[in-house]
């Protein structure tokens, strides 16, 4: 592709990535009503572990900052440093929703305001995240970054990641969700 920048295919995962979130509190809500099987909102936090976290967070920690720092933007005391600060706390509350939600199919029914909490906080945290990013680190990223750069070391982790599958799945978790909340 020429004349692309790594930034527009960020900015269209963050699409993706705000519709999980929003599926995320639906299907919430709807477990805690108990309305919902468990397993679509474990289907949705992998999907977001492995969209968001090890995808999208991967071409930005391995692609994207580094290519920022070699251009002299500092990691430390600046917007990168608090990206990676941010993506170490949605994993936290990723990884702690998982293990909610084990425990909630274990039998643990009470678990379900943790799962809730977990939840809440990685949605509202990704989304401040995704703001932050959009109208902050990724202009400056466009200054300093130029076209075609970085784009190719992207397209493999995307399709290491088998990127085209997690959306598949995305659109199939959808579809359940509505079935539910029918
Ligand atoms: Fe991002």
């Amino acid at each position: 592709m020429t004349g692309a920048h790594l930034v527009n295919g960020l900015i269209e995962d963050h699409e993706h990535i705000e519709e999980a979130l929003s599926l995320l509190m639906k299907a919430v809500d709807l477990l805690s009503k108990d309305k919902i099987s468990p397993d679509v909102i474990e289907e949705l936090a992998t999907f977001l572990s492995k969209f968001a976290d090890q995808c999208h967070h991967g071409k930005e920690e391995l692609i994207l900052f580094p290519l920022m720092e070699k251009k002299g933007v500092p990691v430390w005391g600046g917007p990168i440093g608090v990206m990676l600060c941010e993506h170490g706390m949605g994993r936290y509350f990723l990884r702690n929703l998982l293990r909610a939600l084990k425990q909630y199919k274990e039998g643990q029914k009470d678990v379900i305001n943790e799962i809730v909490d977990y939840a809440e906080s990685y949605y509202r945290l990704l989304l401040e995240h995704i703001d932050k990013e959009n109208n902050v680190l990724f202009p400056m990223a466009q200054e300093v970054v130029g076209e075609n750069e970085g784009i190719e070391e992207a397209e493999r982790i995307e399709a290491e990641m088998n990127h085209e599958e997690m959306l598949r799945k995305l659109d199939e978790i959808k579809k359940t969700i509505e079935l539910f909340n029918a």
